[in-house]
C-alpha cells in the first residue's frame, strides 16, 4: 500500500448496501483515507450497486452466475482489475473460494451480525434471542475459507430486551455496525493491524482479543 494514496477499496455486497453507503461517506467527509475502487455483487439486481456509479458497479452475467467455479473466477478477475488494498465484504452472501482467498492473501475482510465465534453464518439475531443471550453485536474479521472463522480484529455489543424481534435487534446491531467497520477500516488503512501465521498484530503486538468498540465509539480492548 502507498501511504501517500488514499486506500483502493474494492466492496463486496448481496444485498441492502447500507455498510457500502458508511465507507462511501467515510471516504467523501475525509474520516477514512481510502477510496471504493469497484463494488462487485453476487447477485444480478442489488440495491447496493445502486449506490455506486454505473462504471465502479460489477454483476455476474445471467448466463453463468450459478457456474460457482467460473463465477469465483471471473470475480477473482474483476476484483484484480481494480488493484485494491483491501478487500470488504459487506454483507456478502457468498462463500469465497480458496483460489480467490489465495490470490488476495490477509486483504480481505469481512462484518459479520455476531459476537464471534458466537453463531457463525445465518440468523444470527434469532439464534441469540433463542439462547436467551443478554447480548449480542458484530464482528469484524479476516476472511478464511470457512465461513466467519478468520482472526476476529473488532467487536461492537449491543443489549438485548426482553421484548427483542430479530428485527428489532439486527436493528439496533446495525447502526453499530457501521462506526465499527469505519473504524476497523481506518487501522487496517494505517496499516496498524498485520496478519501472521500465529494470529494478528496491532501495531506489532498481538492482538490476544479483538478490540471493543465503546459506545462512545472508542476502543477498548476486552480483558473477556
Ligand atoms: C449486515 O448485518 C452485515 O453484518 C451482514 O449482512 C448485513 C448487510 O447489511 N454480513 P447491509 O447490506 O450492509 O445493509
Amino acid at each position: 500500500m502507498n501511504p501517500s494514496h488514499p486506500a483502493r477499496l474494492a466492496v463486496l455486497v448481496s444485498g441492502r448496501g447500507s455498510n457500502l453507503q458508511a465507507i462511501l461517506d467515510a471516504c467523501q467527509c475525509h474520516q477514512l483515507y481510502a477510496t471504493v475502487v469497484g463494488v462487485f455483487s453476487n447477485r444480478l439486481h442489488t440495491p447496493a450497486l445502486e449506490r455506486v456509479a454505473a462504471p465502479l458497479r460489477w454483476a455476474p452475467q445471467p448466463t453463468w452466475r450459478h457456474d460457482r467455479r467460473f463465477f469465483d473466477q471471473a470475480l477473482a478477475q474483476a476484483v484484480a482489475a481494480v488493484r485494491p488494498d483491501w478487500i470488504v465484504c459487506a454483507g456478502f452472501m457468498h462463500l469465497l473460494s480458496p483460489a480467490f482467498l489465495d490470490q488476495f492473501p490477509n486483504q480481505v475482510i469481512n462484518i459479520h451480525p455476531s459476537l464471534l465465534p458466537l453463531y457463525r453464518g445465518l440468523r444470527t439475531h434469532e439464534r441469540a434471542i433463542a439462547a436467551g443471550d443478554h447480548q449480542h453485536g458484530a464482528s469484524v474479521h479476516y476472511v478464511v475459507p470457512a465461513l466467519d472463522a478468520g482472526p476476529v480484529l473488532s467487536q461492537v455489543r449491543v443489549p438485548i430486551h426482553p421484548d427483542d424481534t430479530p428485527d428489532t435487534l439486527a436493528a439496533r446491531v446495525l447502526v453499530r455496525e457501521h462506526p465499527l467497520l469505519i473504524a476497523t477500516l481506518r487501522f487496517l488503512v494505517a496499516d496498524r493491524f498485520h496478519r501472521t501465521p500465529d494470529g494478528v498484530l496491532l501495531d506489532r503486538q498481538p492482538l490476544l482479543t479483538p478490540l471493543q468498540l465503546t459506545p462512545a465509539n472508542q476502543w477498548q480492548q476486552s480483558d473477556e
